[in-house]
């Protein structure tokens, strides 16, 4: 019996020492990437792609993991990465999430297990829950580059973040509205919160509640509209039928600021003058917006992302270090801006 058993305990030692070395082999990259022996940590060390140091965009084939289409913005943060492919001639594989996590995520899954694909881009829906899914792409050899919203994971999955800081946007936001609602007896502001989840909803609001107390802003109301214009008219309708009592609305998007102007103006109000608006992201269609006399400011995020992205991607490839972070430049635009119309023209989305 003890025989038995001892027979028994070799051979599955035998099996598991065979399917640990046949899986390790499934899992190695297709020569796309060198990973390096363990350090210290366990986590191996990636230097770049097979071609590395002399890789050029052409050796890249990306795989772009886009939230949807939500809106002005996104339309012009896809149509960066589809454009700047083509110039710089490099293979892109578009994924378009629609706004769903669980789609994104098997997108990126599809991406890690595709031989072709050796650099994954991601805009992330969520902040949270990506921490497998990346260490399963850093074992296979891709490259990990974070667009547009960060995410809350440690750093050394990813080769680096390139986005807004959106925490200064919402600090930007509330400075804007303590000078329109400068002298005013009451400060009563609405929010329309952009996806809930995301970094750019969570980091705006962050930012936005940091500076509000400045001047005495309160945020009486405050709910996600999903960063679109239909449902951020359905909300701002919900609440004008409570209460008339606001001087300002601070939509976290353009988009969601569209709905609400229509909602004020459908209830007998006149947007930018009853009840001052502020959005972020400065679309065209904000200084459309802003021309109209309906928005009074709009803060920038910047969608052209694309070719800093790419840059940082190649770079990676051929094994060099990158900075966790690199924050787009980005400004704030008033509809009293004599020089508006002169913006408008150099505007691309
Ligand atoms: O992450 C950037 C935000 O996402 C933009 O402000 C919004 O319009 C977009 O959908």
């Amino acid at each position: 019996m003890k025989k038995n058993l001892l027979g028994l305990f070799s051979t599955l030692i035998v099996v598991s020492i065979l399917l640990t070395a046949c899986g390790s082999a499934m899992a190695t990259p297709v020569s796309i990437a060198t990973v390096v022996a363990a350090p210290p940590t366990g986590a191996p060390v990636f230097t770049g792609l097979g071609c590395a140091p002399s890789c050029q965009y052409s050796d890249l084939v990306v795989g772009f993991l886009q939230t949807g289409s939500e809106g002005g913005w996104r339309a012009a943060n896809t149509a960066s990465f589809k454009e700047t492919a083509k110039q710089l001639g490099l293979k892109l594989k578009f994924y378009d999430s629609q706004n769903d996590f669980a789609k994104q995520i098997a997108g990126f899954q599809r991406f890690i297990q595709d031989p072709e694909v050796n650099v994954i881009v991601l805009a992330a829906l969520e902040t949270t829950g990506w921490e497998e899914v990346l260490q399963q792409a850093k074992d296979n050899g891709k490259i990990v580059i974070i667009e547009d919203r960060r995410i809350d994971a440690p750093e050394d999955l990813y080769a680096t973040y390139i986005g807004s800081d959106f925490a200064e946007e919402g600090r930007k936001s509330a400075m804007e509205l303590c000078k329109l609602l400068e002298g005013m007896s009451g400060k009563n502001v609405w929010e329309l919160v952009g996806n809930i989840g995301s970094s750019a909803a969570k980091d705006r609001g962050q930012g936005f509640r940091e500076k509000m107390a400045d001047c005495g802003i309160e945020i009486t109301k405050s709910q996600t509209a999903n960063w679109s214009a239909t449902e951020s008219k359905q909300v701002t309708q919900a609440w004008l039928t409570e209460t008339k009592d606001v001087q300002a609305i601070f939509a976290q998007n353009d988009e969601m600021s569209f709905g609400a102007i229509e909602a004020l103006k459908e209830a007998g109000l006149v947007p930018g003058v009853d009840v001052k608006i502020l959005s972020v992201d400065a679309t065209g269609s904000a200084f459309q917006a802003m021309l109209e006399g309906s928005l009074n400011v709009t803060v920038e995020c910047n969608p052209l992302l694309a070719p800093q992205v790419y840059e940082a991607a190649l770079k990676a490839a051929n094994g060099e270090d990158l900075p966790s972070w690199v924050p787009s430049e980005e400004g704030v635009f008033y509809a009293d801006d004599p020089e508006l119309q002169e913006i408008i023209k150099g505007r691309t989305y």
